[in-house]
């Protein structure tokens, strides 16, 4: 069955897209994710599977990354003579050389997770085959990954040839990570296991080939890899069925010495199965999840496609089974940013998760306090107590940001300083934690986990912060608006420090009323005595909050309307940044700003903030200052826009949002699906267009939808129960059960 709106389609096909597409066409189930590319080769492509946690720091290469795991795709097949690839598009010629293409179809149907791509092929002999490859990778048994290739014979009697392999000899664009590589094969099965160069994580996959004819394996001994192969004849309209089945374990699943028999455990019971059976657990569960993550929006097919998209890439990025792993900012789908885990995973991803899946916002949080001793080692080594998350995290939780750009086009290098300076991250991580808990009401992670983080956060502020001129300053910091450096007094940075030291009293209080056993376990532990408790009011009460009283506006910091004024909207038609534009040199000292900073911060906070008529005039300030130079940027702007009824900018931004990875309009979603910009978009719509907040009494909307929208009907959890809503233009709502 075809769903409407469910299904991402390339027709034809378009060579010139190739890298983008590979990213949209990925397919994932939490515990790895594999890029859309051709199951035969195809000059340019970038075959990427990316597996959790699996991280390696390979020399040559700054800082660790997450590795480039085995291609598990190869499947090359032959028509009498001729390897199929995708040439010659709609050559007509009879006997083109080389074969030609006479028809293209791929679709990603995103409600049952399935990749699908059909091309009618003519062989050099004239021969005309129908292939259609199909692939999965099973949400219910994360371990195991499935290929169905189907051929028709159309016209002629071809004879076919089948050769699968499974490619150890990946790199991250050209990095070596993989050593140790040893292969076992024996008929229609091959395994191969390889471990890598630094790290020493093990990575194991193993296929089982089911094709007619006989199908044997053999040494490629030039490609130093076992091949599968068969070959069959096909007669006219006859149809030929080859299924590869895939098993993966890596030694954080198992012991090394286990893996391989569980490699073949895995793959015989995958046999077992069978395609059909696993492709239907497959799909159920699928439908389990989009029960609840769907939000239906009638009246813009546009904006309920790009909510899908994004969902669906939310959905197969993040862990299930694993609370020790976290989202990168590019998802699975890509090498961009290293796999590095951000701020964007707590403010961006999680938030969609706690409202529709908590058991998964609950295993990303969960990272976090996995990742405490890095944290606590990172605000030691600068000097300071407590614990300061890194900026870019991977799976030692030790600080990884890079401290030099990739070489420029003149070949210099650009020092990194976010590392060393974007140190609001501590806070996005307790915002996002007790947005958590206040949702769901899960006290057990609270009390166990989630405190301990708020915490230690606070105690890295407090001894943080600077006391001077009669005030507490922050100097040396990088808002979300990274266009300034190492500035004093980020107003995001300074407001946020008042906002998490006043939550962890609150939070203190409550431990002490609710549980307090574990609030003197974690006095103790922390050392909150009383004179640091009283810092921190002191602290909240006496933070320089940067403000113009005449203007009635935040001030981004102390400087920033001294700087040149460069009107953003002049700049357009644009595909590149201002920052691009101008040079990294130059804009720095201007008032471009790169992505919702004071906005953000109004995001996050409301009217908490200050009253609406402040709000209103800091939007109007900021928002033709930027350049969104970041994804993350225009979700945040429509969903504050749309608060403050400012319903044309909210419309126009939320439509931004939704293209970027759809429409590229950033050109670099070839290096992975912006996550940040996906969950922002969720958010946009839910807090912003709906008005979703968290009342006294559970979950309340004021909504305020684009004119043209019918109605938008989603799905939360409150406290553990599944809250349906239905919001109507004009405005209505409705609980829908
Ligand atoms: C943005 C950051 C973001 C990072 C990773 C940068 O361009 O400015 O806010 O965390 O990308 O997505």
């Amino acid at each position: 069955m075809r769903r409407r709106l469910w299904t991402l389609e390339e027709f034809p096909f378009h060579p010139e897209k190739l890298n983008h597409y590979e990213t949209l066409f990925t397919i994932g189930n939490g515990y790895l994710a594999t890029r859309g590319t051709f199951e035969e080769d195809f000059d340019g492509s970038m075959a990427t599977t990316m597996v959790h946690g699996v991280f390696n720091h390979a020399q040559g290469v700054l800082v660790p990354e997450l590795v480039n795991s085995f291609n598990w795709l190869p499947i090359h097949i032959t028509i009498d003579g001729t390897p199929f690839q995708l040439i010659n598009q709609n050559d007509t010629t009879p006997n083109p050389p080389g074969g030609a293409v006479l028809g293209y179809r791929r679709t990603l149907d995103l409600y049952r997770g399935v990749l699908l791509r059909e091309v009618l092929f003519r062989a050099e002999s004239g021969a005309i085959v129908r292939l259609s490859f199909e692939r999965f990778v099973s949400l219910h048994d994360y371990h195991v990954l499935a290929q169905h290739i189907q051929l028709v014979a159309v016209d002629g009697n071809p004879e076919i040839e089948v050769e699968s392999f499974i490619d150890p000899h990946v790199t991250n664009a050209g990095a070596q990570h993989w050593t140790d590589i040893t292969t076992d094969y024996d008929d229609a099965r091959v395994s191969v296991i390889a471990k890598t160069n630094q790290s020493g994580y093990t990575l194991g996959m193993a296929s089982h080939l089911v094709a007619p004819g006989k199908v044997e394996t053999v040494m490629d001994t030039a490609n130093q890899r076992p091949v599968t192969r068969t070959s069959f004849t096909l007669r006219t309209e006859e149809t030929a069925d080859v299924y590869k089945f895939i098993s993966v374990f890596t030694n954080r699943d198992v012991s090394p010495v286990a893996l391989p028999g569980k490699l073949f455990d895995k793959l015989d019971s995958a046999l077992g199965s069978g395609y059909d059976g696993l492709l239907q657990a497959h799909e159920a569960e699928w439908a389990a999840y989009w029960d609840t993550s769907d939000i239906q929006i009638e009246g813009d097919d546009t904006s309920q496609f790009a909510l899908r998209f994004v969902t669906y890439h939310i959905l197969i990025a993040a862990p299930r089974h694993d609370d020790d792993v976290s989202v990168g900012a590019k998802t699975l789908s890509g090498l961009g940013y290293k796999g590095h885990v951000f701020w964007d995973t707590e403010l961006f991803i999680v938030p969609p998760l706690t409202l529709t899946q908590p058991r998964l916002a609950r295993n990303l949080l969960m990272y976090r306090y996995h990742r405490l001793a890095g944290a606590r080692h990172k605000a030691q080594a600068n000097g300071y107590e407590g614990a300061m998350f890194p900026w870019e995290s991977t799976d030692t939780g030790e600080e990884t940001t890079p401290q030099w750009s990739d070489p420029q086009p003149d070949g210099h290098r650009i020092r990194i300083w976010t590392g060393d300076s974007e140190q609001h991250i501590s806070t996005d991580i307790a915002y996002s934690l007790l947005q958590y808990w206040h949702w769901t009401g899960d006290h057990d992670f609270l009390i166990r986990y989630g405190a301990e983080i708020v915490l230690d956060t606070a105690v890295f502020w407090g001894s943080r912060v600077e006391h001077k001129n009669g005030r507490y300053e922050i100097s040396q910091q990088i808002g979300p608006d990274e266009y300034h450096e190492n500035i004093d007094n980020s107003i995001f940075t300074n407001r946020m420090v008042v906002w998490h030291l006043n939550e962890a009293l609150k939070l203190l209080d409550w431990l002490n009323a609710n549980a307090p056993a574990d609030a003197k376990r974690l006095i103790q532990a922390l050392d909150l005595t009383p004179a640091r408790l009283d810092k921190w009011r002191d602290i909240i009460a006496n933070m320089f909050i940067p403000f113009d009283e005449k203007q009635q506006i935040h001030i981004q910091f102390p400087g920033f309307f001294e700087m040149e004024f460069i009107p953003v909207p002049h700049y357009e038609p644009r595909t590149l940044s201002v920052q691009a534009i101008l040079g990294h040199y130059r804009s720095i000292q201007t008032q471009v700003i790169k992505q919702a900073d004071v906005v953000m911060l109004m995001a996050l906070l409301g009217e908490e903030l200050a009253p609406r008529d402040v709000l209103l005039n800091n939007f109007n300030t900021y928002y033709p200052r930027t350049d969104h130079g970041s994804s993350l940027s225009p979700a945040m702007h429509a969903w504050v826009a749309s608060q403050l009824g400012l319903d044309e900018i909210a419309y126009e931004m939320f439509e931004h949002a939704g293209a970027i990875d759809l429409h590229d309009n950033k050109g670099n979603v070839r290096d992975g699906i912006h996550g940040a910009a996906s969950g922002g978009l969720f958010q946009a719509l839910l807090f912003g267009f709906c008005g979703l907040r968290l009342g006294e009494n559970g979950p309340e909307v004021t909504p305020r939808l684009p004119e043209h929208w019918k109605s938008v009907s989603f799905t939360v959890y409150y406290r553990g129960e599944k809250r349906r809503i239905r919001v109507t233009n004009p405005v209505a709502v409705v609980p829908t059960a």
